[in-house]
C-alpha cells in the first residue's frame, strides 16, 4: 500500500486576484505503515496537502497514486478512498454535529453502509481506543470539554477502521497530560494495528518523539524529508525557514562544542540523557 502524489500542484483561486498557489511541484511517496511527521511554518501548504491524500481536494495539475491506481481516474472510488484514508481536520471538534456523542461515532460507518450492530461495535471500540470513559457516551458532544470533544472527533475516524490515518494537529490547544495520552494512542494504533499515520504538528519535541520519518514543508514545496535525526542536524536551515530543532538537540550542541563527547543530534530528552549519562561514565576516573 502506498500514496504516490506526482509533480502535483494546487492553486487557489486562481482565476482571480486572490490567486495563491499552496502547493509546488510536490513529489511524495508514502509508503505502508510509515510514522509520518509533516511539519512546516504556518501558511506552508500542510493542510493544503493532506486534504489531497484522501481526495477532498482535487490538484490544479499532477497525479496522485493509491496503491498504484490513479485516483482523478474516472473509474476510480473516490468515495471509497475517503474511508480508507481518514482525516481529522484542525480543529475536528467544530464538527460534531449528532445528539450524543455515541451517535456522533456511528455516523461514519452508517454512511459506510455497515448494518447497525457493526457500527455500534465499532462506535464503542472507537471510544474505547481514545479513552473517552463510557460515562459521556450518550451526553450531547457539547456538554464535552475541548479535550474530550477531540478524543470523539478522532475516534469518528477510527470507527471507518481506515488504512491511513491522518491528523492535522490533533493536540493543539490540549493541556500535556491530554497531548501525551492521544500521541502515546495514536502511536499504539501505528504500532499495534501496523496504522499508516501522517502527523501535522508545530511542536518539534512530539514529532521527535514519536514519528520516523518528517516531512517539511516550505512555501508549498517539500524542503526537507528524512529521519527526525537527519532533518535537525539542518536547525540552521531551518531556523532559515521560521522553524526549529527540539530544545535538547541545541543543548546537546552547546555540550559538544564545550568539548563533552556526545552526540550532538539526539533530538529526545531520552536519547540525550543515555548520551550523557555515557559522557559522564566515560570521564569518570
Ligand atoms: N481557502 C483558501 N483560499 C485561498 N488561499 C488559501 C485558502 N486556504 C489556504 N490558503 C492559502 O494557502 C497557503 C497554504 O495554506 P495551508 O492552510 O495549507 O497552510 P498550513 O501549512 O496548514 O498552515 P497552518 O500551520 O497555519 O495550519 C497559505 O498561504 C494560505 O493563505
Ligand atoms: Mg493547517
Amino acid at each position: 500500500m502506498s500514496i504516490r502524489l506526482e509533480n502535483v500542484n494546487y492553486i487557489y483561486s486562481p482565476d482571480s486576484a486572490f490567486r495563491k498557489q499552496a502547493l509546488k511541484d510536490i513529489h511524495l511517496e508514502i509508503r505502508d505503515g510509515e510514522f509520518i511527521g509533516l511539519i512546516g511554518h504556518t501558511g506552508s501548504g500542510k493542510s493544503t496537502l493532506i486534504q489531497h491524500l484522501n481526495g477532498l481536494m482535487k490538484a490544479t495539475s499532477g497525479h496522485i497514486y493509491y496503491n498504484e491506481q490513479d485516483i482523478y481516474e474516472s473509474s476510480f472510488n473516490l468515495r471509497g478512498l475517503r474511508a480508507l484514508v481518514g482525516l481529522v481536520f484542525q480543529y475536528p471538534e467544530h464538527q460534531l454535529f449528532e445528539v450524543t456523542v455515541f451517535k456522533d461515532i456511528c455516523f461514519g460507518p452508517k454512511n459506510l453502509g455497515l448494518p447497525q450492530e457493526e457500527c455500534e461495535k465499532r462506535a464503542r471500540e472507537a471510544l474505547n481506543l481514545v479513552g473517552l470513559k463510557e460515562k459521556h457516551w450518550q451526553k450531547s458532544p457539547f456538554e464535552l470539554s475541548g479535550g474530550q470533544k477531540r478524543r470523539v472527533a478522532i475516534a469518528g475516524v477510527l470507527a471507518m477502521k481506515p488504512e491511513v490515518l491522518i491528523l492535522d494537529e490533533p493536540t493543539a490547544g490540549l493541556d500535556p497530560k491530554g497531548r501525551n495520552d492521544i500521541l502515546d494512542q495514536i502511536a499504539r494504533l501505528h504500532k499495534e494495528g501496523n496504522m499508516t499515520v501522517i502527523l501535522v504538528s508545530h511542536s518539534m519535541e512530539d514529532v521527535a518523539r514519536y514519528v520516523d520519518r518528517l516531512i517539511v514543508m516550505n512555501r508549498g514545496s517539500v524542503f526537507m524529508d528524512g529521519t527526525p535525526s537527519e532533518v535537525f542536524k539542518h536547525y540552521v536551515e531551518l531556523e532559515r525557514i521560521g522553524l526549529a530543532a527540539p530544545q535538547v538537540t541545541y543543548v546537546m550542541h552547546q555540550l559538544a562544542q564545550k568539548g563533552f563527547s556526545v552526540n550532538e543530534n539526539a533530538t529526545t530528552v531520552e536519547e540525550a540523557k543515555n548520551e550523557i549519562l555515557a559522557a559522564l561514565g566515560r570521564i569518570q576516573p
